[in-house]
């Protein structure tokens, strides 16, 4: 039998804000309700930061999951945290992380690749493994949204939390299983955010897009045809039918697309484990968070099959089979 390296998750941890605010108390800021937002996402609160950075809660998720994997941070030889949110350009969160941890033996980087960078956060470690460059890795998604969004855009405002996740990943011959992963650039600008002056003054530039802004109704086609197309993929790589998944870890944007999903996969909304109720949409953090919640609920058992899948800003997404 051919003994390809694969990437097994060892642990997981997260870290989400102290300050929780909800549906009602976004209505005493701005013309909304907590009718409109759960009846049309899903969302009833969410924790966004005071104090807490994207570094912060990134080392501490990554404590959480170092503990449990029983691994030290000496042996990480890989850190890559899926952010858009990092505190700064550069250093990046995953070089912040490496040093809040004292994990003085990695490779530190980040990958922005929105909702998907937890996901290709995953693939690119996976590569790393099979490729034998690395054997234990630290995968991260964490974002600080609250500081990116439009907070007078009551459309997109609403929908996003910060916090982070953190998964420990070693070097095994079974872990992940298949992957599919694409991106699609010329939709990019249906959900976008941030970009800076030159504050050259021998060049006139265009004003800056300061703040996220999406056309939700695009990225909601977007993500309910890929989706399913993406997991379709992994399933078949691996040989496996819809049913055979215990539990679709998906990117937690709206509770319309997860049941839009689990619809065309035929399979109960009892396998899609659900965050976003209680912590909105958090971006790369989202599905890392999830996990995270549902290994710590216990619900997951050796050799049990899961798909996670993130999409979104780029346009991008990334699917992943593993046994656990
Ligand atoms: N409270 C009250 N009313 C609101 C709010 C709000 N927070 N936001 C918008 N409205 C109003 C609008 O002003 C509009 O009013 P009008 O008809 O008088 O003009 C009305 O509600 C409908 O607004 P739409 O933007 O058309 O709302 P829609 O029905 O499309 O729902 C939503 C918006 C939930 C974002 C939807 O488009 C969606 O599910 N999109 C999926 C994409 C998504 O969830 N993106 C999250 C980030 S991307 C990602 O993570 C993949």
């Amino acid at each position: 039998m051919e003994n390809r390296l694969t990437s097994r998750i060892i642990g997981t941890g997260s870290c989400l804000p102290e300050n929780v605010v909800t549906n009602d108390d976004l209505s005493k800021i701005m013309d909304t309700s907590d009718e409109w937002i759960s009846s049309r996402t899903g969302i009833r609160k969410r924790h966004l930061v005071k104090e807490e950075t994207t570094a912060g809660m990134s080392i501490e998720a990554g404590k959480r999951a170092l503990q449990q994997a029983g691994v030290s941070p000496e042996e990480l030889d890989l850190i890559v945290v899926g952010t858009l949110t990092g505190d700064y350009i550069t250093p990046s969160t995953a070089c912040e992380v490496q040093a809040g941890l004292g994990a003085i033996n990695a490779t530190a980087f980040d990958i922005n690749a929105a909702c998907s960078g937890f996901i290709f956060g995953l693939q690119t470690v996976n590569a790393y493994i099979s490729a034998g460059m690395c054997k234990t890795a630290l995968v991260i998604g964490a974002e600080t949204l609250s500081k990116i969004v439009d907070w007078n855009d009551r459309s997109t405002c609403v929908l996003f939390g910060d916090g982070a996740g953190a998964a420990v990943v070693k070097a095994d011959t079974m872990g992940v299983l298949a992957c599919d992963h694409g991106s699609d650039g010329a939709k990019g600008m249906y959900l976008a955010g941030l970009n800076r002056t030159n504050n050259n003054p021998l060049i006139q530039t265009d004003k800056a897009l300061q703040y996220v802004q999406m056309d939700g109704q695009e990225v909601y086609k977007f993500a309910v045809s890929t989706v399913p197309a993406s997991i379709q993929k992994v399933l078949d790589q691996a040989g496996l039918a819809p049913e055979d998944i215990k539990y679709y870890v998906l990117h937690q944007a709206n509770l319309r697309i997860l049941q839009s999903v689990a619809k065309r996969l035929k399979v109960p909304m009892d396998r899609f484990p659900i965050s976003l109720d209680h912590c909105g949409n958090i971006s790369a953090g989202s599905v890392p968070i999830l996990l995270d919640e549902v290994n710590q609920k216990g619900m997951l058992q050796k050799g049990d099959k899961i798909i996670m899948s993130g999409f979104g800003g780029g346009l991008t997404w990334g699917t992943c089979l593993i046994e656990w």
